[in-house]
């Protein structure tokens, strides 16, 4: 047995708790050596990294590394919240006793750690200081080096985040062990794999992949499951998987903050880092705080809504990420900032990266380039042109202050009133360019009803719609109905509260499929309109499901659309949202719970749809 207190003293570890909890795991997994690790072993643990060729070099203070081919995204399938309390059976999908789940859990990762080190990763997530700080404390368990190297890019890691805690019991308790990757039955009816969040006890229990969603456990588990149920149980917050901007007026001075819920891989990353179009440029200026979560609560000397984002880093999407879409991006990615970059292309001659939409055309020259399987495209057989070179969920992993629009005041506890939360998905058809909702209720069964085609960051999903409640479809820790209940009750508190708006820059032409709204910098315009319609600036049109800009409220300086794209973005086509009322009423239907508030928004819309 190996000598846990010696390495917990060495680290200064002190909470007793934390150190029990420590010992009780080492006790299951039977790992053979044990570290504790904080952001300051960053720099030696890249060096063991590269020298077990866990990762590779990429350029000057990058890295590389390759995720076993059948763990590349989160499994929705095998996502399961966990608590004591039969009476949340059947209140959504992946519900689960607790008494059943833990103890297959222990089961499967008895001993697994055999042969292996148990890094200990103490972190924060929260800026320190936060009034949310107490449910924001946690550490992770995990087997695997290169989870460590992401841990430490996206959440604030260090002993000191868990030893002075207010109350020192009060941590959420991860595991993460990898399992034997190549015999998992990933996808198959024999599954292995369990992605546990035992809500009640603040515990998570994660076997059977490496990939960043499923093993980051202060990212997606606590950032947004946990912290989800923490902040409905406690009634004092809402985590959503929200981006959140600031948006300065040089001209006037002002400073806006704007959050909002996109599905996985449908542009939050893009909005947080965009450089506004040339001819914006001199007068607005676009701060990125958060890309993926946020946290926001009712300030009581205020009464505003303040948001803080609890991540320390960005983990975001490579593909279509080249000059014109995301030229921040680059540059966070750039070298010298430390990046992992996972499954995109690699060229093991030359250590430079690639990716699908990095540039129009692949490299010519293919010596060297391995894809992101690992093999040569020399010797793929389709000389390169048939099957993608990286990962259509290809990510790259970089700390907040490597991002050039970081705000100054990104890590300021208090966190940043909020202006506008606007919902958006990825909807060919229906959804405009932007609809405005002031009503509370409205906006609520707004963002409960949004719609999108689900993407390749989940297995198996890609390209089907369904209804994603604020985005938070694959993170919900409780069920739907309360989940809007909460909702209203927090918002509701706001003495100031903010404008709603559905945005959807996926729109396309019915006969060839283009985009009509051309996006990334331009969809700055859509979030100026709103800000000038919630300062009395504009009036827009009123339409049965919101407020949609008038063509010249518009600024479109430069704009690349046509007229008729134009008016298509701009209208309200009432057949079709009188079908999609109808499968509105069937989904809420099925929602236990839900207030009748939002059954009362929802027959207003459908009423107005009717006139
Ligand atoms: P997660 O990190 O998985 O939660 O997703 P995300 O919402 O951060 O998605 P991201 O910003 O990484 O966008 C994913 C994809 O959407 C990329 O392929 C982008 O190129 C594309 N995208 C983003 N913004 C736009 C836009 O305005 N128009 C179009 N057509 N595509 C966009
Ligand atoms: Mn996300
Ligand atoms: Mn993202």
């Amino acid at each position: 047995m190996i000598d846990i207190d010696v390495e917990l003293d060495r680290a200064g570890l002190t909470n007793p708790h934390v150190r029990e909890y420590v010992a009780s795991w080492a006790e299951i997994t039977q790992p053979d050596r044990i570290e504790v690790v904080s952001i300051a072993d960053d720099a030696r643990l890249l060096e063991e990294s590269l020298a077990a060729d866990e990762i590779q070099p990429a350029g000057e203070g990058l890295y590389y590394s390759r995720s076993h081919p059948k763990d590349t995204a989160r499994s929705e399938e095998r996502t399961i919240v966990a608590t004591a309390d039969p009476a949340d059976a059947g209140a959504y999908d992946n519900w689960h006793p607790s008494d059943e789940m833990k103890p297959m859990l222990v089961e499967r990762m008895r001993g697994a750690s055999r042969g292996k080190t148990m890094y200990v990763v103490p972190y924060l997530m929260a800026p320190p200081g936060s009034p949310l700080e107490r449910y924001a404390a946690g550490v992770e368990l995990t087997d695997h080096r290169t989870v460590v190297l992401h841990m430490i890019r996206m959440a604030r890691v260090g002993v000191e985040h868990v030893n002075d805690l207010a109350d020192p019991t009060m941590f959420v308790r991860g595991v993460h062990v990898t399992g034997d990757l190549e015999n998992l039955g990933q996808g198959t009816p024999d599954d292995q794999r369990y992605f546990v969040t035992v809500a009640d006890e603040r515990t998570i229990l994660h076997y059977g992949s490496s990939y960043g969603g499923n093993a980051l456990l202060g990212k997606i588990a606590h950032g947004l499951r946990q912290a989800a149920y923490d902040g409905w149980r406690s009634g004092e917050f809402l985590a959503e998987q929200f981006m959140l901007i600031g948006i300065t007026d040089r001209e006037t001075g002002r400073k806006y903050h704007v959050c909002g819920g996109f599905p996985s891989a449908s542009g939050k990353t893009n909005l947080a880092m965009m450089l506004p179009p040339d001819s914006l440029g001199d007068r607005y200026h676009v701060e990125f705080f958060g890309d993926d979560i946020a946290w926001l609560r009712v300030d009581p000397t205020d009464g505003r809504i303040y948001a803080i984002n609890p991540e320390f880093g960005v983990f975001g999407v490579a593909k279509d990420t080249n000059e014109f879409t995301n030229p921040t991006a680059l540059a966070a990615v750039a070298p010298g900032t430390g990046t992992l970059f996972t499954n995109v292309a690699y060229n093991d001659e030359t250590h430079e990266v690639w990716w699908e939409g990095r540039t129009p055309e692949p490299p010519t020259e293919l010596g060297g380039w391995r894809d992101w399987k690992g093999r040569l495209i020399s010797e793929r057989g389709d000389g390169g042109r048939d099957e993608p070179w990286a990962h259509p969920n290809s990510r790259f992993t970089v700390t907040l202050a490597k991002v050039p629009n970081i705000a100054d005041e990104y890590e300021d506890p208090k966190g940043v009133p909020i202006d506008a939360i606007i919902f958006g998905g990825r909807t060919r058809d229906r959804e405009p360019l932007v609809r405005a909702i002031t009503d509370i209720a409205e906006g609520v069964y707004d963002g409960l009803t949004l719609g999108a085609e689900a993407t390749f960051a989940a297995e198996g999903v890609e390209g089907q719609l369904r209804y994603d409640p604020m985005s938070m479809r694959p993170f919900m820790s409780y069920a739907e109905g309360a989940y809007a209940a909460h909702w209203l009750d927090v918002i509701g508190r706001a003495t100031d509260t903010p404008i709603f708006a559905h945005v959807n820059w996926f729109q396309r032409d019915p006969e060839d499929g283009h985009y009509l709204w051309p996006g990334y910098r331009d969809n700055l315009r859509p979030l100026l309109w709103l800000l000038q319609l919630r300062n009395g600036e504009v009036s827009g049109t009123q339409t049965p499901v919101g407020i949609v800009p008038k063509r010249e409220e518009l600024d479109l300086d430069g704009v690349a659309i046509s007229d008729a794209d134009l008016e298509t973005i701009l209208t309200i086509d009432i057949g079709r949202w009188r079908q999609e009322i109808e499968h509105r009423e069937e989904h809420l239907e099925g929602l236990p719970g839900l207030p009748d508030a939002i059954w009362q928004a929802h027959r207003r819309v459908a009423a107005a749809l009717d006139d």
